[in-house]
């Protein structure tokens, strides 16, 4: 792949997005944020688009009820902005058949676990943390991966290890993982370019 057109998915605060953008535009990394895509369209994610005057739309079970015809909405809208990469940055819905197949290993999630561990159904958010405390782990960390149909499964691209502050709260981890989270993201997406890291 020699061009890099990004289509973020997003659904509610976007600030590994925010990140990525950041890095595409001070040249830190030679990519292109061509979309972004929502499905709440009150996230913080569409604020962002604006701002930063990105194209963006919302496309949600709102706008198309029938999975099917939401799959190939969300397929159509990254053909018609040429997307070569999809990336997942808090995004809360499972990518249909049609989007999977046409981008099969060019679709990216962020998951703030050392996944398989803490990922699937309900791991999601605070739950991750909170679960990660509960027993005691002396480490947590952070997860970029292929997408798949399942929640937190394809091919794990990079992984960091982050240590847990003994007592310290979910929340709090929560944020320790989100600030390493968007250093770490722009890093794997610079070692993709580079061929270090291969789709
Ligand atoms: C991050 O913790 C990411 O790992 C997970 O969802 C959160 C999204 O945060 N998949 P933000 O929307 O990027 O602020």
């Amino acid at each position: 792949m020699n061009k890099y057109n990004l289509a973020f998915l997003s659904s509610h605060g976007g600030s590994n997005m925010q990140a990525i953008i950041d890095a595409c535009r001070n040249r830190e990394l030679e990519m292109n944020p061509a979309l972004i895509i929502s499905n709440n369209s009150g996230s913080k994610a569409l604020e962002r688009a604006k701002y930063e005057n990105i194209p963006f739309c919302h496309l949600s079970s709102t706008t198309h009820p029938d999975p099917e015809e939401f799959d190939r909405a969300m397929k159509d809208v990254l053909t018609e902005y040429d997307i070569t990469l999809i990336i997942l940055a808090g995004y809360m819905k499972k990518i249909g058949p049609q989007v999977l197949s046409a981008w099969s290993s060019r679709i990216l999630n962020i998951h703030p676990a050392l996944l398989p561990d803490y990922g699937g159904q309900g791991m999601y958010g605070l739950n991750v943390h909170k679960a990660v405390i509960a027993n005691h782990e002396e480490f947590t960390g952070i997860t970029v991966h292929l997408v798949d149909e399942k929640y937190d499964h394809g091919r794990i691209l990079n992984q960091q290890k982050i240590p847990v502050t003994p007592g310290c709260t979910a929340e709090e981890l929560q944020q320790t993982v989100l600030k390493q989270e968007h250093i770490f993201f722009t890093e794997t997406l610079k070692k993709i370019h580079s061929g270090e890291i291969k789709l």
